[in-house]
Parts: structure tokens; sequence; C-alpha cells
């Protein structure tokens, strides 16, 4: 008897989870012999929880693969964290309990980490209730911060983004630096990890080329040896780019800029790094600065959205589920890679306790020496990310992204 899948986003959107959508849907349609409906989780997990789901077999083959090219959570994506099994078991009990009135014996869970650590234990439950599922982590991050996956999809198309940022906004203060503006910093994600700035890093590569300076999560920040900095890198060309991390820590480990309040995953809200250090620098250098956040535009950006990158998300859900039908359970998909130049890569798999909870920082070796840039070798990990466009369709000088009907699941419990 075939069973019925769940879907669900969760944690950060990108500006490709929904090619990862994309793809569970239309190989699950493939493989209509061997797996029932797939339901989504309307806000992800929560969908689960409450008994609100998606029918997704009522979208059209066109909606679904409208998909591929629309950023956003097309179901909602939410920061909601199952807590331990033991403090917890109620919920994951529930849980399982949607899942067998609507004979779903496939999850597919498309996040991060702590994602990774929520479908490990229903898995386990599962099997304890009587219910086995079939559990397969789908990998999302614009973060870039799992382990065992050379990258997270989401992660490359940030990367072009902030990179390009990066490159268009320099050509404008080195246009203005003789009368007005000496400083620009901009301000990326990335939380506890530096992949994000180190892709900042790809505006340049002559000696001298912006960015002059980037500032890791993995360095602490040293105000006198950043002024100084500074001051050189606007006495030599007359102005300085800097890319700053949300993340960034003064040497106590606090936070530069914490934005106040934390999120489901007791991870602190980031955010507002780039003003603090323009102070700074107006404050002991006078010189006049400009300064951005990338903030929710660099992870929706899908309109120069990297194409590796999309390939990278729409194989990491097409595998997921073909693992699964093969029966393969309590894994995360992986992409493996094969070769820097040309760039080659596979998909894998991992089992989900390996990669549960953990964060992956920059390597000390990807960040130069006097911890202001990135390597070589840091280099060419990250060019092959970003390559390639892959533009949505356009209209009226609009991206034409995709929308669904989204109807719900009628539901059987109380
Ligand atoms: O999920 C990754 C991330 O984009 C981080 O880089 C960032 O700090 C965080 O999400 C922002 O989360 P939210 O949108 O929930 O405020």
């Amino acid at each position: 008897m075939k069973q019925n899948g769940f879907y669900a986003q969760s944690g950060g959107v990108t500006a490709v989870i929904n090619a990862s959508a994309c793809a569970v849907l239309e190989t699950a349609r493939k493989h209509s012999d061997r797996i029932g409906k797939i339901y989504a989780g309307r806000n992800g997990i929560i969908g689960a929880l409450t008994e609100d789901m998606i029918d997704t077999s009522l979208e059209s083959d066109e909606a679904i693969a409208a998909l591929r090219h629309t950023p956003g959570g097309a179901f909602g994506s939410a920061r909601y964290k199952l807590k331990g099994l033991d403090e917890n078991r109620a919920e994951y009990e529930r849980l399982i309990e949607v899942f067998k009135a609507h004979d779903i014996g496939y999850f597919f869970y498309n996040g991060g980490g702590d994602s990774m650590d929520t479908a490990h234990k229903v898995s386990q439950l599962g099997s304890e209730l009587g219910f086995p599922v079939t559990c397969v982590g789908i990998p999302k991050t614009v973060d870039n911060d799992l382990p065992v996956t050379d990258n997270c999809p989401g992660f490359g198309s940030v990367a072009k983004y902030v990179a390009v940022s990066t490159m268009e906004a320099t050509l404008d203060v080195a246009s203005m630096a003789k009368t007005s503006t000496r400083v620009f910093i901009l301000e990326v994600m990335g939380r506890h990890a530096g992949w994000i700035a180190a892709a900042g890093g790809l505006a340049g590569k002559d000696p001298g080329s912006a960015p002059h300076i980037i500032l890791f999560p993995e360095v602490p920040f040293d105000q006198p040896r950043f002024l100084a900095r500074v001051h050189a890198s606007v006495d030599r060309y007359e102005y300085c780019v800097v890319v700053v991390s949300e993340g960034l820590r003064h040497p106590d480990g606090r936070f530069v800029a914490e934005a106040g309040g934390q999120d489901a995953f007791g991870h602190a809200q980031l955010g507002g790094v780039a003003s603090n250090v323009a102070r700074l620098v107006k404050a002991e250098l006078g010189l006049k600065y400009h300064y951005a956040l990338a903030d929710y535009l660099q992870r929706s950006a899908r309109h120069i959205a990297s194409a590796v990158d999309v390939r990278h998300a729409y194989a990491v859900g097409q595998k997921a589920v073909e693992l699964a039908l093969e029966g393969h359970t309590a894994i995360m998909t992986t992409i493996v890679r094969e070769s820097d130049d040309p760039y080659r890569w596979s998909i894998g798999h991992v089992p989900l306790d390996q990669v549960a909870n953990q964060e992956k920082m920059m390597p000390r070796e990807f960040i130069t020496e006097d911890g202001f840039g990135i390597t070589e070798a840091c280099r060419r990990y990250l060019e092959p990310l970003i390559v390639g466009e892959d533009y949505p369709p356009y209209l009226d000088g609009l991206p034409r992204y995709g929308g669904l009907g989204n109807i719900a699941v009628s539901p059987r419990l109380a």
C-alpha cells in the first residue's frame, strides 16, 4: 500500500528553497505508483502539529514548475523548535498521530541543523510508537553552516548577490571619494559563520581591490587595528569598502550588534552592526560614510540567483524522494564536491545524527593571516558556487513569480 508524504520548510527562507520543494513534488509525481499525495506544512512543522496541511496534489504541474524560480517559502516556513524527546514527548507524539491519521509514511524536512535534529527525533519516535516514518532531511541555509555537505542550497545565491553588490557599490564610492563618501560598509547575514561575508571577497581579486576589509564572526573585532586599516586604505586608494558580518563579536564574545530578542532556537536576533562600525569610523577618523544592510534583500534576490545553486537546490530535493523510495531513512542529502575546476559535484547522503544541531564555521586557512580577507583556498571553494545565471521569466519589466492555491487538507483529528 503506498503511503503519503509530508514536506515542510523550516527556518529562514532562501531564494532557492522553493526549487527544492519543486523537486520533491515533481519527483513524487513521477513515482505516483509508489508514493501517494504530498502534503505540505502550512508554516512549516506547525502545519503538522496543528493538522493544517496543504494538499499539493491540487496544484497544476505548471504551478509546481514555477516554484523553481520563485523565492520565499511557498507554504510558509517557521522558526519553531521541537524540544528534546524527554522534555517534549507529547509534541512528537502529536506529530506521529497526525501522520498516522493521514497515512503519512514519508517526512521531507527542508532546513538547517536544528531541523535535522527534529527529523532525526521523528524517525526515532515513529519506530518506537509502531508507526515508522521514513525521514529525509533536505539541506537549506544561506548561512552555509551545515557540516558534511560541501555547501548549502541558498548560500550560492546569497554569495552571488553579496559579491555583485560589493562590486557595484565599490564603483559608486570610487566615483565619489574625492569630494564626498570615503567609506562604504555592507552588512551581511550569516549569524555565527562568516561564509556570506567571505563571498564579498569575490568582488575583487587584485591586491588593493575592494573589499579592503572583511569583518568575520570567526575573528574577534580589534577596533584599533580595524581603524588603522581603514585609515591606510583611504590614504592609499582614497576610499575604503568594508563587508561586515552581522555576527561580528567583541574579543570577550559579545555580539557587536544584537538587535534584542531571541528566536525559538535560542539564537540572538542580530542586525545593525554596519551602523555601529560606521559611527566608529566617523567618530574616530572623521570620514564620511554610507552603509547598507543587505538583510532580506540578499536571501530573496532570486533575480540574480546562482545557476549552480538552483541546480543544487533541485538536486537535493529530487534525491531525497528517490532515496526515501529506495528505503533510506534518517538521512540528509548532501552536495559532494568532486573537483573545483572544472566544478564537478554529485549528491550523497549522511545520517541525520551527524548533522543535527551543528554549525560549520569558516576554516582558519580560508581567512588571511591579518584576519581581514579571504585566501586563495577560500576563493577556489567559493568561485564555482556563484557561477551562472538562472533568470526568472519577466513580464512588463518584473519577474513573473509563481503562486499556489495552498488548499487545506480536511482535518481528521480533534
Ligand atoms: O536562517 C539564516 C538567517 O538568514 C541568518 O543569517 C539570520 O541571522 C537569520 O536567518 C534571520 O532570521 P529571521 O528572518 O528569523 O529574523
